[in-house]
């Protein structure tokens, strides 16, 4: 696996703005995102996601024959922009033309499996800080949890990171490495890879699992807590939506997680407390044997979690 130590990218982006989506079914869909905690406006030809913690669409979901990412937008500084834009074309990505009715702004490019990117000047929406989650037991003499009736809804508040398939898992690490000044945190060679941002990110911002074909795995979204996480299975399961993996705790990460099947196959997954890695920090990028780096406890995988539904 390429190291982050060799030959480092001199500019980096900070930032995923959105991703845009396409499914068969923008009702399915409307169900499902509704269950999941969105906040969903219908715009005519697409939905807009939107969490409770701010304005930001986060994901565009649109009608297509299958699930497929449709495009990938990442924010930089301004000053960045133009020198990564050159890295970009250095390091072999392919300029092309905007994805339709997504506007014309920024520089469009094909990463190495020939996903679209947009990166344009905007919003650092990746945290800057770590968030503490707070305590499930406060005080001695006081009742941690609270009654079922008044636990609030599970609702994501912001985009964690997104995973991908790639069918060649060093060249998109290499790539992301060089044209986009990702950083390794972690992964397992050959089969996966988590990369951070180095202007502060969660452990990772965009992670890839080695597949045959290119394809969609997952987004996650940041709760408040293990409780949150746990509330959010049981919201989707009473919404029909039973398929997925989890209440666990992962290790390369940290975060506890719980990953919802959506009707297409791709997994929406309820996150609380992943690692932080500060800006410009080193963080300890270790290369783990997969059976000892998956997950801390929980539940065995199923079968059908790592499957690529697009090949
Ligand atoms: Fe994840």
């Amino acid at each position: 696996m390429t190291s982050s130590t060799t030959q480092r990218a001199a500019f980096g982006i900070h930032s995923i703005d959105h991703f845009a989506l396409e499914v068969p079914s923008l009702n399915e869909a409307t169900h499902f995102l509704t269950a999941f905690g969105f906040g969903l406006e219908n715009a005519g030809d697409q939905l807009l996601l939107r969490t409770p913690a701010s304005d930001h669409i986060w994901v565009r979901v649109r009608e297509g024959a299958r699930k497929r990412l449709a495009y990938l937008s990442l924010n930089c500084f301004a000053d960045d922009f133009e020198p990564l834009r050159a890295q970009i074309v250095q390091a072999g990505g392919r300029a092309a033309a905007p994805a339709v009715g997504s506007g014309t702004d920024g520089f469009w490019f094909e990463d190495p499996d020939g996903n679209l990117m947009q990166l344009r000047v905007g919003e650092k929406t990746s945290p800057g800080f770590k968030v503490w989650p707070q305590p499930a037991a406060r005080l001695a003499g006081l009742r941690g949890a609270s009654m079922r009736a008044d636990a609030p809804p599970a609702r994501p508040q912001r985009l964690s990171h997104v995973l991908m398939f790639t069918p060649d898992i060093e060249h998109a690490v290499a790539f992301y490495e060089q044209a986009l000044g990702m950083r390794l945190s972690d992964g397992s060679a050959g089969i996966v890879a988590f990369l951070h941002a180095r202007h502060g990110s969660d452990h990772h911002l965009i992670a890839f699992a080695q597949g045959e074909a290119k394809g969609w795995h997952h987004s996650a979204w940041d709760v408040a807590d293990v409780d949150t996480v746990g509330i959010g299975k049981m919201q989707m399961a009473q919404a029909g939506y039973v398929e997925g993996w989890g209440v666990g705790r992962h290790v390369l990460g940290s975060n506890y997680f719980q990953y919802v099947r959506d009707p297409w196959g791709a997994y929406w997954e309820y996150s609380a407390d992943i690692d932080f890695v500060p800006p410009g920090f080193e963080w300890p990028c270790g290369d783990h044997a997969p059976e000892n780096s998956l997950y801390l406890w929980g539940p065995d995988v199923p079968a059908y979690f790592f499957e690529n539904t697009e090949q």
